[in-house]
């Protein structure tokens, strides 16, 4: 049997108390555990993106993070970005691009953005394509993703 630790975190906004196997990553944790299945599971070894998550402002890939390390941390996934019910600027802008195609790398690529946009809110096209390097999509749907980051960025309106 694992051996099991106890953890204190903050998972979209909620405080969380939850018991994690110590070598399970935190992708497992989220999908498994705790039913945040919005991060997708892909490589697991830290190539494509489809599991970035924030954690404590930066952009991680949840399949490379122990789940223990998230101890006493501040964690979004994808179903955080939503506000009382209403799309982030950002998903209204993906929506609007039709930046999502299969939607596979989608949750990754918004968790990417969300990032960045916290950090740089005016990002040129080469900034946008530096922060989003790290997550792959299959479609090569880059051109619309790029797209909606700026038009999220510009506050265009939908
Ligand atoms: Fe984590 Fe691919 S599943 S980077």
């Amino acid at each position: 049997m694992n051996e099991t630790l106890t953890i204190r975190t903050t998972i979209n906004g909620r405080k969380r108390t939850i018991d994690v196997a110590v070598n399970h990553t935190l992708l497992d944790v989220l999908r498994d555990d705790i039913d945040l299945t919005g991060t997708k599971e892909c490589c697991v070894v830290g190539e494509c993106g489809a599991c970035t998550v924030i954690v404590d402002g930066r952009p991680m890939n949840s399949c490379l993070m122990l789940a223990v390390e998230i101890d006493g941390k501040e964690v979004t996934t994808v179903e955080g970005l939503e506000l009382d019910g209403e799309l982030s600027a950002l998903q209204a802008a993906f929506l609007d691009e039709s930046a999502a195609q299969c939607g596979f790398c989608i949750p990754g690529q918004l968790m990417s953005a969300t990032a960045l946009l916290a950090e740089n809110p005016d990002p040129s096209v080469e900034e946008v394509q530096e922060g989003l390097a790290g997550n792959l999509c299959r479609c090569a749907g880059y051109e619309q993703i790029t797209k909606a980051v700026l038009a999220a960025a510009k506050g265009v309106p939908r």
